[in-house]
């Protein structure tokens, strides 16, 4: 069997499930024996069975027919196996129980309660292990998992719509700035990301429902509340949501808290005063402008005051689009 053909095969499919399986990263596994595919089994829902615990139980419903004993398969899965025992037990000692002999693994996982523990656990009870085909692709398949992991903290944008003339609102009044279409396009992005914060001014004035309203099923983000105030719980804000309220100014603070936690991605949509207090801590890893066609002129608040502007807090930007009348910017850190 074409080891990398079907490496490609468990990373395309895994990719199905990117917006269930968060916060928990896709993965895809695949049994194979030395002329056929046996089964496949992906992380499709967040809290249920891992990618491997799905391939292994299929593969048994073909025990006796494609082959007689799981030590003539082999195993590929594009993340390592966990070794610790979390929502579902561990990957790695379910598959030594099983009786592979053989498995290959895309990337090591790089979670501190896994890294490299899974496969000494596979290694260890003599199955040969190989590691490294594609990781570079499972890693960008992954990216707020991998960055999370790497720099103890959650992978941190912020979203902001403009006028043209550089204002985010009117004072104390909620206003559209984007067009219908940018605004469905922020959906998308909630779609994408594991929490979404906002501060106490923001929700009294805009009462939003900062969920993503898309048209495929997506595991909701968590929210998160900045506010030193006290707050209608009535509001859709919390409906059907899951909140961490903050009653503390310090974001270091706040953000630090998620760095053991499954949060690995946060979409900030605050005004400017959050907002640059984020850019202020340079924590910020990367911002969305939705910037229109509309003026709103003396009355509008700014959102960067005097001369500052994004590329002063260290940013450069990356990539820029249009939305009918509307541009979308995406900027990244200066490296
Ligand atoms: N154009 C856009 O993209 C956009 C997006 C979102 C909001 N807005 C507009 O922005 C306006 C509100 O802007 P805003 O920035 O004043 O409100 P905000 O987004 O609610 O952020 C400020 C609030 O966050 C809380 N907070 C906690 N820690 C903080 C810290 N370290 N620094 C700053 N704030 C902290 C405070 O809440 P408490 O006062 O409750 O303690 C503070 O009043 C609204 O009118 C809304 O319509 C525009």
């Amino acid at each position: 069997m074409n080891y990398e053909e079907l490496m490609l095969r468990a990373i395309t499919k895994a990719k199905e499930y990117k917006y269930t399986a968060k916060p928990n990263p896709v993965v895809g596994a695949i049994i194979v024996n030395e002329n056929e595919i046996i089964s496949e089994g992906y992380h499709e829902k967040y809290g249920e069975n891992h990618a491997e615990v799905n391939a292994i139980k299929e593969a048994y419903n073909h025990q006796g027919k494609k082959f007689q004993s799981f030590s003539e398969l082999t195993l590929i899965c594009t993340l390592e196996p966990c070794s610790h025992v979390g929502k579902t037990g561990s990957c790695a000692k379910h598959i030594v129980k099983t009786g592979f002999k053989k498995v290959i693994i895309g990337a090591i996982d790089p979670n501190p309660k896994v890294a490299g523990q899974g496969i000494k656990i596979l290694e260890n009870n003599n199955i040969k292990v190989e590691v490294g085909l594609f990781e570079d692709l499972i890693q960008k398949q992954n990216k707020f998992f991998f960055y999370k992991h790497k720099n103890n903290k959650p992978y941190i944008t912020v979203k902001i719509a403009s006028s043209l003339d550089g204002k985010s609102h009117y004072e104390n009044k909620k206003v559209f700035i984007t067009s219908e279409s940018s605004r469905n396009d922020v959906q998308k992005i909630r779609a994408n990301y594991d929490a979404i914060l906002t501060g106490g001014n923001t929700l009294r004035i805009d009462e939003p429902k900062m969920d993503a309203r898309v048209d495929f099923t997506v595991n909701q983000a968590k929210k998160i509340l900045l506010t030193s105030k006290s707050h209608n719980n009535e509001l859709d804000f919390f409906n059907n949501a899951s909140v961490d309220i903050f009653q503390i100014n310090d974001l270091n603070k706040i953000i630090n808290s998620y760095k053991d936690s499954e949060i690995c991605s946060i979409l900030v949509e605050a005004g400017p005063n959050l907002v640059n207090a984020f850019l202020n801590e340079g924590i910020v890893d990367e911002l969305i402008v939705y910037t229109s066609t509309k003026i709103l002129g003396e009355k509008g608040v700014n959102w960067f005051d005097g001369n500052n502007t994004i590329e002063n807090y260290g940013f450069k930007l990356e990539s820029s689009y249009k939305i009918n009348t509307d541009t979308k910017e995406i900027f990244k850190k200066d490296e």
